[in-house]
């Protein structure tokens, strides 16, 4: 069996060093907000380029309190994907904003960015863009509008740790960038885990402030808040991962382009792009000299015909694959007050049908990658027939 992700391979490798801070927090019995909390928002922030950074209890936690210390509620819209995990918009909702949906570009599986300005209404009050799979958004083209609209820009960095674009680490464009440490996340925790990151000390002091109940000095309290930090044991075992992302990233852009190679030219299967300076890249040469992003391959997700029969062979074949997602967020009956229906987002959903994510982690090998593709490319012929 091939995993899709295999968090045990990476936790024997690195039992030793996890195992002893894990030792020390619980000796130590400093568990909430202690030094390692400390010591992790100063390393991230460093590691991305940025001023601060808190830790909260998860990425749909993190984008919440960006919101909130942004003022964005009531009566605001937030222009985000509605090709992305329902925490994004979760967040957007439970701060009694609207989230407005545009569609995304086929190539990239992110917002088209083409499409954004006819999207903006006199009460929009920021974008939302997220760099979907670890490949990260045009940020130069949303960095302009949002200006030129006078919108804050959040970014959702949950599959994006450490990517960059024009070497730039996504995270660092807008008012704040908000990270999960999800167990199977590039970056992942033993449980759940978020982050904010700005520049902004405002921003900062308020989410540093609404993380623990909403106030500055303990039992007195400005604004509603809530209980939501990152925990002490879950930040020294980040602490040891952190040291190892940039290696892990490499890993990833490896199987990647090998899957990139294997799988060029095979029917019914269209392979991801990157996006580069001449445009979208999606062959093996541009995507090693990609010199404009550099995506992190959180997944590889390829689009197929007839996904879920491929699906099913792949798993029977001890091949663990996933969709990532198989519902559109304009179409969850969650967000059916929205108003949107089946034909509004029409890339959205086409990606939805047919998206398909292959195993992807730094511990996979070069055989394991043929083998995937070798028996992808055996799959995807007959069902491309029947589709
Ligand atoms: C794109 C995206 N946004 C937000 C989240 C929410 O993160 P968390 O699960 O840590 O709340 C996730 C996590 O799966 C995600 O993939």
């Amino acid at each position: 069996m091939i995993p899709l992700c295999d968090l045990r391979k990476q936790y024997a490798v690195l039992k030793d060093e996890i195992d002893s801070v894990m030792q020390q927090v619980a000796g130590d019995a400093h568990y909430i907000l202690g030094p390692n909390v400390k010591a992790f928002e100063q390393e991230i922030a460093d590691y991305c380029g940025s001023r601060f950074a808190v830790g909260v209890g998860s990425g749909t936690d993190a984008l919440y309190l960006a919101l909130r210390a942004l003022n964005i509620g009531q009566g605001d819209e937030v222009i985000t994907t509605p090709f992305t995990f329902i925490g994004t918009t979760e967040a957007i909702s439970l701060v009694g904003a609207t989230p407005t949906f545009v569609d995304i570009d086929p190539q990239t599986f992110n917002i088209d960015v083409r499409l954004i300005e006819a999207a903006i209404t006199p009460r929009t009050k920021a974008i939302l863009p997220v760099h979907l799979y670890g490949q990260p958004c045009e940020m130069d083209a949303i960095v302009k509008i949002a200006e030129e609209h006078g919108l804050e820009i959040i970014e959702d960095c949950a599959q994006s740790i450490g990517a960059t674009y024009r070497g730039q680490q996504t995270g660092t464009f807008g008012k704040a960038g908000c990270f999960s440490f999800f167990p199977s996340k590039n970056l992942g925790c033993f449980g759940d885990g978020g982050l904010v990151l700005t520049d902004d000390r405002e921003v900062y002091e308020r989410v540093e402030m609404l993380r623990r109940h909403g106030g500055k000095v303990k039992y007195h309290h400005t604004e509603v808040g809530l209980n939501s930090r990152l925990d002490e044991l879950q930040a020294a075992i980040l602490r040891v991962k952190l040291k190892y992302l940039e290696s892990w990233s490499r890993s990833r852009r490896r199987c990647a382009y090998q899957y990139n190679r294997l799988l060029a030219g095979v029917s019914g299967v269209r392979l991801p792009n990157e996006i580069c300076t001449s445009g979208y890249c999606s062959s093996l040469a541009q995507n090693e000299a990609s010199d404009l992003v550099e995506a992190v391959y959180h997944q590889y997700t390829v689009l197929v015909e007839g996904r879920d029969s491929v699906r099913d062979s792949l798993t029977e074949s001890g091949i663990g694959c996933a969709v990532y997602y198989p519902v559109p967020l304009h179409l969850q009956e969650v967000h059916q007050d929205l108003g949107w229906q089946v034909g509004s987002f029409p890339n959205a959903e086409y990606a939805s049908e047919r998206c398909l994510s292959l195993p992807i982690f730094p511990e996979l090998t070069e055989e394991q990658v043929h083998r995937i593709a070798g028996t992808l490319q055996q799959i995807s012929k007959p069902a491309m027939q029947v589709a």
